[in-house]
């Protein structure tokens, strides 16, 4: 290959970018084409201009489905049931590939401890082991066995990293944080996704530490590639290669682009600096077995995909694999799963399916565009369902308030003010949705509170004068139907928040996992780590969510009361459906270590299991602790230290049965 063949595999562009017409059968990759008659016309004319007859490796978003469109992955994480993740990837996938994709830019793995990001829908909101075990389910679901069947598509574990810390919310923000915590807390789902054989990570548009991560050899080398053996390659983010101009460590795209490579950037999205690098190989300033070595990595992907076997796509077979009657009920089934019921007083809900009038109001009862979401792929509006329309195929609406007998309002934030680009210094309901529900408890009418968001909002008001609430965050194209399954108790509801709901935004950052402080936060003492104007603790702790049955957990049990460096220990408890309805409780298994040669977070999630009760059923569930679990990272890499270690089984990162073993030499 010449040279500038060579940094043509390297470039990433828009069919629609000036610099790519001028390039035909030089780049490598191009985004945002979609269509299997669009992408093959564009292969075509690459494959007749490329004098090696390279295919292009087409590449989309499809981030919570293509054309049948999921819950949000805020939402999916809700399920705590990756085989649920890994279903709506592999759906995504075949329905994408028939598109003429090979390559999508998910899944979205950042760890969010700050819901002011509007990016936190996009991810598994903000623990590290729940987002570790969705990431690697969507990267299998997304990869399947085979990387050149019709139903599979490259991964892409985006954004590496860190990228969800940015400071004070606001997106694309510089990152400083401590080794530990980069370790401990941002980089476990990406190393999961790694793990999990995906093919390609996105650096993430931020500087951490003051190296944007687009040129971040700590990150791109030193642990990626040589720590965890990473073999495939990493894209920039969309400009990111020309954006380290305005971090202020290169003066031209020329530099940008030598700094990025050098570090082990292989591909730059939406620009054409890698092709200016020829220069600087020329000069001498780059060698040219660095830029081998990344077309190498890009080439071996294009051959994993079968490119080379069948650079093409099938015309006819979308039609047969989109937007399917199982596609829909898969996305219905996952929807359902995706609530959390945050309140229930009374018994309010499940709602009676006759002998009521409903009135269905607030700005997204009828909406369809925001129940697809910040990230909608080619999810259209027209073929999804909205609350109205799911409520209505159940029952009997009325749109006048004072003919009913009970409202539900679905309010929340439209879907722009979430995702990328859309970071909120206030969590509130807007003000006129806040004065409608006020208008509607004053109605004295019982209320039910749909809430649809990106992020957990700060429904304070709302959690104290509404009588039930479900957080429905963006649901998706079967949205309407979810909703109103849970609503009239087709299904109970069983997702559990993957994120900690503040009640007022001055609480962010405010997470479970948290360090201890020398003055632990009490009520009663003036001097201790709290606010003197609000409440301690958040208004919904992380893993909080009820169902319309009851579970009671008893009966804690330690294999051992001890475990060496090299052993294992069970815990287990007993779970009970106290309750008359069958249902699904997300178990969670939570560990502390309380005293060791550094501050160790107060609690830690180390495992969970969803099970099925029926009423009165009572199951033993299961955790095995292994030393892996009890590490730290520490000035020696990873380690795990000698002593006593807290345990819970509990229904959140609050409640729950608490026990405690010895960790021995
Ligand atoms: C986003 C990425 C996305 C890319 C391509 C960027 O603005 O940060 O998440 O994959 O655009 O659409």
């Amino acid at each position: 290959m010449t040279l500038e063949e060579k940094l043509g595999q390297l470039t990433q562009l828009g069919a629609g970018q000036p610099e790519f017409s001028a390039a035909v059968g030089l780049v490598g990759s191009v985004l945002y084409t979609t269509g299997a008659a669009e992408t093959n016309e564009l292969q075509r004319a690459t494959l007749a201009k490329s004098r090696l007859e390279i295919p292009i490796l087409f590449g989309f978003d499809v981030i919570h489905g293509y054309r049948t469109i999921f819950p949000i992955p805020l939402a999916m994480a809700s399920t705590w049931d990756p085989a649920l993740g890994e279903l709506a990837a592999h759906i995504a996938a075949t329905e994408a590939r028939a598109a003429g994709i090979r390559w999508t830019f998910a899944p979205m793995v950042d760890i969010a401890r700050d819901p002011r990001w509007g990016r936190i829908a996009e991810g598994a909101g903000e623990d590290p082991f729940l987002g570790a075990a969705m990431a690697a389910a969507y990267v299998r679901g997304f990869q399947g066995n085979d990387l050149s069947a019709p139903d599979s598509v490259l991964a892409c574990a985006k954004h590496y990293a860190a990228y969800g810390a940015a400071e004070g919310g606001r997106d694309y923000g510089p990152v400083e944080m401590s080794e530990a915590t980069l370790r401990e807390v941002y980089l476990p789902p990406f190393h999961a996704a790694v793990d999990a054989g995906t093919g390609t990570l996105m650096a993430a548009f931020n500087s951490l530490n003051r190296v944007p991560a687009t040129a971040n050899r700590h990150l791109l080398d030193d642990i990626l590639r040589r720590e965890w053996k990473f073999r495939g390659f990493v894209v920039s983010d969309y400009a990111g290669v020309t954006e380290m101009i305005d971090h202020g460590i290169a003066a031209t795209p020329q530099e940008a682009a030598r700094k990025a490579i050098t570090a082990g950037l292989d591909m730059a999205m939406w620009d054409n600096s890698f092709a200016t690098l020829a220069q600087e190989v020329r000069a001498g300033r780059l060698p040219e077995s660095v830029v081998d070595q990344a077309v190498r990595r890009v080439l071996r992907a294009k051959f994993r995909v079968g490119l080379f076997a069948d650079p093409y796509t099938d015309e006819t077979r979308a039609a047969a694999v989109t937007l399917t009657k199982e596609h829909r009920d898969a996305a219905r089934r996952i929807a359902q799963r995706s609530m959390i019921l945050l309140k229930n007083e009374g018994a309010l809900l499940p709602l009676p399916k006759s002998g009521k009038t409903i009135a269905v109001v607030g700005p997204f009862a009828d909406s369809k565009a925001d129940m697809l979401g910040p990230w909608s792929g080619s999810g259209k509006p027209e073929e999804t369902v909205s609350v109205m329309e799911g409520i209505r195929s159940v029952t009997a609406v009325s749109q006048a308030m004072e003919s009913a007998d009970l409202i539900v309002a679905v309010l929340g934030e439209e879907r722009e003010i979430s995702g990328e680009a859309a970071s909120r210094a206030s969590l509130d309901l807007p003000d006129d949705q806040q004065r409608l529900l006020q208008s509607l408890i004053a109605s004295g009418k019982p209320v039910v509170l749909v809430v649809m968001s990106g992020r957990p909002l700060t429904i304070s008001w709302a959690a104290e004068h509404v009588a039930a609430i479900v957080q429905a965050w963006f649901l998706g194209s079967e949205g309407g139907n979810a909703i109103a399954d849970v609503l009239f108790g087709t299904i109970n509801p069983s997702g559990k928040l993957p994120v900690t709901v503040p009640r007022t935004v001055g609480q962010v950052p405010i997470y479970y996992a948290h360090l201890p402080s020398g003055r632990p936060a009490n009520p009663g003492d003036k001097y201790t780590n709290k606010y003197a104007d609000t409440p301690i603790g958040p208004l919904y702790p992380f893993g909080f969510g009820l169902s319309y049955t009851r579970f009671e957990y008893s009966n804690l049990k330690l294999s051992a009361p001890s475990m060496t460096m090299n052993d294992r220990l069970t815990v287990s408890a007993e779970i009970r459906n106290a309750g008359n309805r069958a249902g699904e409780e997300i178990v969670q298994f939570y560990i502390n270590d309380p005293v060791a040669s550094v501050s160790r977070p107060v609690k830690e999630l180390k495992g969970f299991q969803r099970v099925a009760l029926a009423p009165g059923e009572v199951k033993r569930v299961e955790f095995t602790v292994t030393r892996q679990q009890l590490e730290f990272w520490s000035d020696r890499g990873w380690l795990a230290e000698p002593g006593r270690f807290n345990i819970w089984i509990g229904p959140n990162s609050v409640d729950g049965l608490q026990g405690s073993f010895e960790l021995l030499h």
